[in-house]
């Protein structure tokens, strides 16, 4: 069993504690802070044992060099505010004069370093960089789900230098809900993949296959399959050199006796853009390109999802961005916050289309990690984890 930060003596102790606070920016301003407010209940534990709290996180991918942009300072603010009290930015990530503040925070006081990934140590796994992350607490406490499945030194190397570590709530709600789905989950289940690239997902393709009963397509990755399977797609997109691959899935997945279901309706039109004319086709013409589900795709994948006890959705249908082609993930987003099962919705586009369609209170589980959630369902593991398990044993 791996540490939980609840079965820890912590009272007064210093804690480093890591977050994934890379949110979304648009022009330098937060434009959805979920992953800010998921850690706010681990941070109010942590002052309220008294504890002296030094914050860290990526955000971005500055390639180990300073970039204004991506400063932490303003999301430092902006935790500030929400939890109404006084944060030490630390404009650096370690160094004497860094330590010798955290030393400096009274009780329950709270300090955020500067993006981890300002220094190149982060992302090389450099173990100097861990050491000197180390000295600026006693207890290592990862709550930074969504960077789990990356080697990043604060997440792999950083747990195995501290005196204890454990991971924080959210990451315990995050795996606890995630292992309803790859621990003998109640059956039916159902998958629902989307998004853009079958090479993206092969992997996790592959493991839903072996974890469902049946496993729903959509997005621009259904094209590849429907290819695959000799049907017409017109000017759709198409990872050409995945096509065998794809093939290869179907065919393993017809072995293993797990139904695949791919759409069988689609909205097209004749360019991206949401002002394209549009129209609905269960065949698709030679100049029309698929954007989105047709209804009766809808319908189908609604059936099963209705049917289910747990359910798995990751990835949208169609562009649900623009309006003409938001209809086949509103559809699904619909049936999944419907169904009687217990549903997972894995981070990323799955979890704003949600949010776009005000369904997300509906769904029992939206994990704060698309990539770390994936990761999770393929293997059951995950860098992060195991850095803090193996340094138990
Ligand atoms: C994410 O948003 O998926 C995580 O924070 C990981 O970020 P990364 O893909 O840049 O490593």
């Amino acid at each position: 069993m791996i540490s939980r930060l609840k079965d820890l003596d912590i009272a007064e102790t210093e804690v480093l504690l890591r977050v994934d606070f890379n949110v979304p920016l648009t022009k330098g301003a937060i434009t959805d802070d979920t992953r800010i407010r998921r850690a706010i209940p681990t941070i109010e534990y942590l002052r309220a044992q008294g504890c002296k709290i030094v914050i860290c996180s990526h955000l971005g991918r500055p390639r180990g060099r300073v970039d204004q942009k991506l400063s932490l300072e303003p999301t430092a603010a902006h935790l500030a505010n929400l939890l109404d009290t006084e944060i030490v930015f630390a404009h650096g990530t370690v160094g004497d004069d860094i330590e010798e503040l955290a030393r400096d925070l009274p009780a329950g006081g709270l300090m955020m370093l500067e993006n981890l990934r300002f220094n190149p140590g982060e992302q090389e796994r450099d173990v100097e960089f861990a050491t000197a992350l180390s000295r600026l607490g006693r207890v290592y406490v990862n709550d930074a789900f969504g960077a789990m499945h990356r080697m990043d030194a604060s997440i792999a190397l950083l747990p195995g230098l501290m005196e204890r570590a454990a991971i924080g709530p959210l990451v315990a709600s995050e795996i606890d809900a995630l292992s309803k789905l790859v621990e003998s989950p109640k059956r039916p289940v159902v998958g629902i993949l989307g998004g853009a690239k079958v090479s993206d997902k092969v992997g996790v393709v592959e493991a839903l296959a072996k974890r469902c009963d049946a496993l729903l397509i959509g997005g621009a990755m259904a094209y590849t399959f429907l290819l695959a399977q000799e049907k017409s797609i017109g000017r759709s997109r198409v990872e050409k050199d995945k096509i065998r691959l794809a093939a290869r899935i179907l065919e393993r997945c017809e072995e293993r006796g797990t139904r695949i279901l791919l759409p069988i309706d689609h909205v097209v039109a004749e360019k991206f853009s949401a002002d394209a004319e549009c129209e609905i086709v269960d065949i698709i013409p030679n100049d029309k390109m698929a954007l989105d589900i047709g209804p009766a795709t809808v319908k189908l994948f609604s059936q099963e999802i209705e049917k289910a006890s747990t359910v798995f959705w990751n990835g949208p249908m169609g562009v649900y961005e623009m309006a003409p082609f938001s209809q086949g993930t509103n559809g699904v987003a619909e049936a999944v916050a419907a169904s009687e099962g217990y549903t997972i919705v894995g981070g990323g586009d799955s979890a704003a289309a949600l949010a776009k369609f005000g369904l997300t209170e509906r769904i029992d589980h939206v994990s704060t990690g698309g990539g770390a959630s994936l990761a999770y369902v393929q293997r059951a593991d995950l860098p992060g984890l195991r850095a803090i398990t193996q340094r138990e044993n």
